[in-house]
């Protein structure tokens, strides 16, 4: 029975016994608590706690799914599935365990040819909670199932929450036995392979509160109601009724699989290696689709980052598979045509899906390309020093900057026979992370992490009377002083607290706009402004550097913004809405701002791009924005509700959430409209100009704009005129003519190396012609046998060893050994010599005593003192007879 078939069996079944049929919902959920729906009863979510009051009492759904926690056992089990479709039937306080039990079975048994799914009821095992007696009678009673085939089982299986404070209850689920020769006979708790779970019940009932794992959690009570929720694995019924072992090869996933395996030129079934690879592919495939159409874009956090690393595990697997051309442009149409019977948006938006899917592959095939190469120059390096591990801050480094993953350095050093230090990049890896962690603490709470105090005094003073967008100084009184253990009643000279006051002229640090510099003047002390937060709703802190004096709380003070550097920041931020409206009048609408920063004098900008900006489309962004700037756009205010600044065209960015009426700032009318709260000039002429001095890619898909603005923008402009000089004068040419100069230069320089390389080419070949001449075959081993050492580099020496072995006698086994001054060592065989036995590999460990490694035919090692190597080639020919 086709997928399709089941999915509507299942609807139907439902809604003739009163179940309204309810679409599935996205993906992405908009609950708090997940990043994605995973499992069929999430849109109900307010139905089943009692929240909302139910529209209806009966519902039924299909599904989608996505669960990422179990990943890496995808294709290694028959049943782990990144994406999967749940059916559900749900009763909200309506039927309970008896109707439950009773619909489960009679689909599941049902004839095929009377709407149902057909199976065998003497195969169907089912587990329940080992407390619920009634389950098991219920099921006595309704299925006639025997004692035997109703399996009780523990809190750990049979007790079902979603993971975070909800609904729960126990559950009771239902299995078939796929034969003896999966597995054991024993039912679920033997084997759950043989034993395929298809459906859980849940009986819903109770409410559980904050802990973790699937048993810490306390059971808070009742819920007002007691309510159903099932789910069926669509994928699972599908394995059961397609006899297929396993979901990836249900009739919705094996067309992919099967293209995978035909663009790699592997037999599925052949290798169990080959196999959890095309698996993965033909699992992660969908899943990136399922989740593009659902509006999710790859990116570095969050949901853009499961998707991410969907898209590249199973470009890496396809990779692995030995097929390192793009692979979605031939995967990705195949699960478009088996999902869009079910779907059809995933075809009718295949453009927009095909246009970020392919563009990720590329961003990624890109960073491996790029690591790749600075990879062999690590490893490289490693080994010319004579070592054979690769240090953990290299890999460190291909990690953070070149976005490599660190499963591919370590495959890839292996291959060059080198190690990495896991450690040393473990350590290095946890250090950044708990970097990050502080800051992201200090970020959330304005320089104190005590919310607590916070939320006492946004609850006794109200909020913050802020004045950023009228003034530059505020008549103030210090409201609560907080040090780092908590509310402190005054702070001395050189102490660091944070104060919260009745008013503030400060801008606190959003929409990228870098917060307000300045003073805090009181009576009896002087503070310096660190840094200015919004930590809750309403509330702005003052991080404070107390620079004279004692400030004390209850104090007035006079709070004033340093003027020069708010000039400086409304020019850059003002700079950054003119570059982003340049950047889309040059390259259209999707050049969206995904992010920006600015400060006074500078200012960076993200926005998705596939591909480097060409110097000529940076120029003509440069020249767009500071035709602004000439043209002397007015910039102006205006307060709208969110629908209407959405029917003006206004750009609404990062998610942020807005209030009833939204601040709409314009640049030259609807040149540039952005929804924002920062501070600007009033027109743009006050930016000065806009200078750009840097594009540079940040992740998969993204570039980053950066510019100098204002007095910095000129500065950087007459820097850049000073270098070019300078180089001019070097040469001895005119500035004009720079360009052509350096390109003759370089073409040179290549020439000669040309020429270099290509008489090092000669040199090697006629000393290898007079190595093998020199080969005499060691005593009684019938291998033709010829050792060296080269005054260069490990990879002359591999040269060198390898157009020697090409040169000796065809037919006869022979060795060929050559060693650096370094105190490296390539040992070669030709193929006669593996034929005969001989392992290079093996041999260059015996030799160093481990420290080394490569393949059969040609192997490397290192760190042989230079007084040893005469001893080390002269033993060769005895390892020679000993295999
Ligand atoms: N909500 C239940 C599950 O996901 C049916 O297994």
């Amino acid at each position: 029975m086709r997928t399709a078939d089941i999915r509507t069996r299942f609807l139907d079944f439902f809604a003739a016994r009163g179940h309204t049929v309810v679409p599935g919902a996205p993906l992405p959920t908009p609950d708090p608590t997940l990043l994605f729906v995973n499992a069929g009863m999430v849109p109900f979510k307010p139905y089943l706690t009692g929240e909302q009051a139910p529209p209806w009492p009966r519902a039924t759904s299909v599904q989608k799914c996505v669960r990422t926690l179990d990943i890496e056992e995808v294709g290694k089990t028959t049943r782990h599935a990144s994406f999967f479709q749940m059916n559900g039937n749900f009763s909200f306080g309506d039927y309970f365990k008896e109707e439950a039990v009773a619909f489960a079975w009679d689909l599941s048994t049902r004839p095929v040819a009377d709407g149902g799914y057909g199976l065998d009821p003497d195969r169907i095992w089912v587990t329940v909670h080992h407390s619920d007696t009634e389950a098991r009678a219920v099921w006595r009673r309704v299925a006639d199932l025997p004692d035997a085939r109703i399996v009780d089982r523990g809190d750990e299986d049979n007790f079902w929450s979603m993971g975070v404070p909800g609904p729960c209850g126990p559950c009771s689920e239902l299995y078939y036995d796929r034969g003896p020769a999966l597995g054991r006979e024993g039912g679920p708790a033997v084997d759950e392979d043989r034993y395929m779970e298809f459906w859980n019940l849940v009986f819903m009932q109770y409410e559980r509160g904050e802990g973790p794992g699937k048993t810490g959690y306390p059971v808070l009570g009742e819920l007002p109601r007691r309510n159903i929720d099932t789910g069926m694995g669509l994928e699972r019924m599908a394995t059961l009724l397609q006899g297929v072992d396993n979901l990836y090869e249900t009739d919705e996933t094996r067309p992919v699989l099967d293209r995978a395996a035909e663009l790699a030129g592997v037999r599925y079934g052949a290798a169990p290696e080959p196999d959890i690879r095309l698996r993965v592919v033909a699992d992660h495939v969908r899943t990136a689709l399922m989740l593009l159409s659902d509006g999710v874009t790859p990116g570095n956090e969050g949901r853009g980052y499961v998707l991410r690393r969907i898209v590249r595990r199973a470009v890496r697997a396809m990779r692995q598979l030995g097929y390192q051309d793009p692979a979605l442009p031939e995967l990705l149409p195949v699960a478009r045509d088996l999902m869009a019977p079910g779907y059809p948006e995933v075809a009718t938006d295949y453009e927009r899906i095909a246009d970020r899917a392919y563009g990720e592959e590329d961003a990624f095939r890109a960073t491996l390309r790029q690591g790749t190469t600075v990879l062999d120059a690590a490893v490289a390096k490693v080994r010319a020093d004579g070592g054979l591990v690769l240090p953990g801050d290299r890999a460190f480094l291909l990690h953070d900057t070149y976005g490599f993953p660190v499963d591919l350095t370590l495959e890839m050093a292996a291959e060059q026979g080198v190690e990495v230090d896991r450690e040393g990049f473990t350590a290095l890896m946890n250090a950044q992370r708990e970097r990050a962690r502080a800051d992201a603490r200090a970020r959330k709470s304005g320089g104190t992490a005590d919310t607590t105090a916070l939320r006492a005094l946004l609850d006794a003073h109200g909020p913050t009377d802020w004045r950023a967008w009228e003034t530059l100084t505020t008549e103030s009184r210090v409201l609560g002083l907080i040090g780092r253990d908590g509310p402190v009643a005054a702070a001395r000279e050189g102490e660091i607290v944070t104060a919260v006051l009745d008013r503030s002229p400060f801008y606190a640090e959003s929409g990228g706009q870098e917060s307000d510099a300045g003073r805090i003047s009181g009576a009896s002390a002087e503070a310096e402004v660190l840094d200015v937060r919004r930590p809750l709703p309403g509330l702005v802190t003052h991080q404070l550097r107390i620079t004279a004096g004692e400030l004390a709380a209850g104090d007035p003070v006079v709070a004033a913004v340093d003027p020069e550097w708010r000039l400086g920041a409304r020019q850059a931020h003002s700079g950054t809405h003119v570059l982003h409206a340049a950047l889309r009048e040059i390259l259209g609408p999707t050049a969206l701002q995904s992010g920006s920063y600015n400060r006074p004098g500078h200012l960076r900008l993200d926005f998705p791009w596939r591909g480097a900006l060409s110097t000529a489309v940076r120029g003509e962004i440069e020249e767009a924005a500071n035709r602004a700037l000439r043209r002397d756009l007015p910039v102006g205010v205006r307060w709208m509700t969110l629908p209407e600044a959405k029917e003006l065209g206004a750009l609404a960015l990062f998610g942020e959430t807005y209030g009833e009426k939204v601040r709409v700032v314009e640049i030259g009318g609807a040149w540039s409209r952005e929804l924002c709260g920062g501070t600007h000039v009033e027109h743009a002429s006050q930016i000065g100009t806009v200078a750009l001095t840097a594009e540079s890619s940040v992740g998969a898909g993204m570039r980053r704009l950066e510019a100098a603005i204002g007095v910095e923008g000129f500065g950087y402009l007459a820097r850049e005129r000073d270098l070019v000089s300078r180089i001019a004068e070097q040469l001895g040419a005119p500035k004009a003519e720079l360009p052509e100069r350096i390109a003759g230069l370089l073409d040179r320089l290549k020439a000669t190396d040309q020429e270099n390389a290509r008489l090092k080419a000669r040199a090697t070949a006629v000393r290898a012609a007079e190595l093998a001449a020199g080969a005499v075959e060691a005593d009684g081993t019938g291998v033709v046998t010829t050792t060296a050492t080269v005054d260069g580099s490990p990879d002359e020496a591999r040269a060198l060893a390898l157009a020697v072995r090409d040169r000796l006698p065809a037919g006869r086994p022979g060795a060929v050994a050559v060693a650096t001054g370094t105190g490296g060592l390539v040992l070669a065989l030709n193929r006669p010599a593996v034929e005969a036995g001989l392992h290079a590999s093996a041999l260059v460990k015996r030799l160093l005593s481990g420290r080394g490694g490569g393949s059969a035919e040609l192997a490397q090692g290192g760190g042989v003192p230079r007084d040893r190597i005469a001893g080390l080639l002269a033993e060769l020919p005895g390892l020679l007879t000993r295999d």
